[in-house]
């Protein structure tokens, strides 16, 4: 088996700390420079010859120059005669670009996966997509993992018996019924509609969650429109409390210290993306195990789908 050489980006130094502990191997460093006309150069500073290389960049704000940097770092893994490059992108920004639900505008998740490829990666390891069809974009094998196992595992430790889940949109009501399966809750789904980046609209509520305690459960928080359009709603329903999980807190706008103000009891993310700002009401769960364990799967040419059902 050919060695492995784990290398990251710049948008998540602590979860690429965290993956090599989990995989007790020593982080390969790289050198990132930037020349007086804003173009970046990367390089590997350690042999990849013929070597199982994963690259580990979330991509987070500035987005644009983390995408960038990931496909430099790809290209030179290439042109080192890499045996394998494996991108390992736990949150994989351009997701919600996945349809053209506008006159000419562009599918960028479909674009970004083609550039991926186009810069040598051979596999990608992600987090979560934002939906189903994103998986299809690519035309290299991915492994796509979610965080559903670990999410259930911290509200496990709460009293549960008058919950509920409830899902913002239909679209992610599936993912919210295998959450709540997990819990063995009952589930229910917002009627959402985005006018805009900055403005939905939830109808209705399907299912019950007057006197309950809702966990409400979404792929990502950004700018929190969709949360707090849901909090009215479930407020007017007559909801006893409400909770917020999602994958990938990504908490533009402030949108954290804006939650955190708000009646919710407590809000719940995982680390793929860094977080500048902590609250006594934020927990953060790390992923950088699974994501590990993935990684060592993929190695050693084991089943990855075995450990993360979807
Ligand atoms: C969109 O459909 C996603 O599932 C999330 O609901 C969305 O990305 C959240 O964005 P925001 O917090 O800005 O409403």
């Amino acid at each position: 088996m050919r060695e492995i050489a784990v290398f990251g980006g710049s948008s998540h130094p602590q979860l690429t700390a965290e993956i090599c502990a989990h995989l007790r191997v020593p982080q390969r460093p790289v050198l990132l420079k930037r020349f007086a006309n804003d173009c970046l150069e990367v390089q590997l500073q350690s042999n990849c010859r013929e070597r199982d290389v994963f690259i580990i960049q979330s991509l987070v704000r500035p987005v644009q120059e983390h995408l960038v940097e990931l496909l430099l770092m790809a290209d030179a893994a290439r042109g080192a005669s890499a045996g394998r490059v494996n991108a390992v992108i736990p949150h994989y920004a351009y997701a919600r670009s996945d349809k053209k639900d506008a006159p000419r505008i562009s599918i960028g998740g479909r674009l970004v996966a083609d550039l991926l490829v186009t810069a040598g990666v051979d596999r990608v390891l992600t987090l979560n997509l934002h939906s189903p069809q994103v998986h299809g974009f690519f035309s290299v094998p991915v492994d796509h993992l979610h965080a559903l196992r670990e999410l259930a595992a911290h509200f496990r430790q709460r009293d549960l018996s008058n919950a509920v889940v409830v899902s913002p949109d239909l679209g992610y009501a599936k993912s919210a019924a295998a959450f709540a399966r997990r819990l063995g809750l009952p589930v229910a789904a917002g009627a959402k509609e985005r006018m805009s980046d900055t403005e939905v609209r939830i109808a209705a509520i399907i299912g019950d969650v007057a006197g309950r305690d809702v966990i409400v459960l979404d792929d990502e928080i950004s700018r929190g429109t969709t949360v707090f359009e849901l909090l009215d709603r479930l407020r007017e329903q007559g909801a006893r409390s409400v909770a917020v999980a999602c994958t990938h807190g990504l908490f533009a706008d402030n949108a954290l210290d804006k939650l955190a103000a708000s009646d919710v009891t407590e809000i719940v993310c995982t680390n793929s993306a860094p977080l500048e700002t902590e609250h006594s009401k934020l927990t953060v769960l790390s992923v950088a195990p699974a994501l590990a364990e993935a990684i060592s799967r993929i190695h050693n040419g084991e089943s990855v789908s075995s450990l993360f059902d979807h």
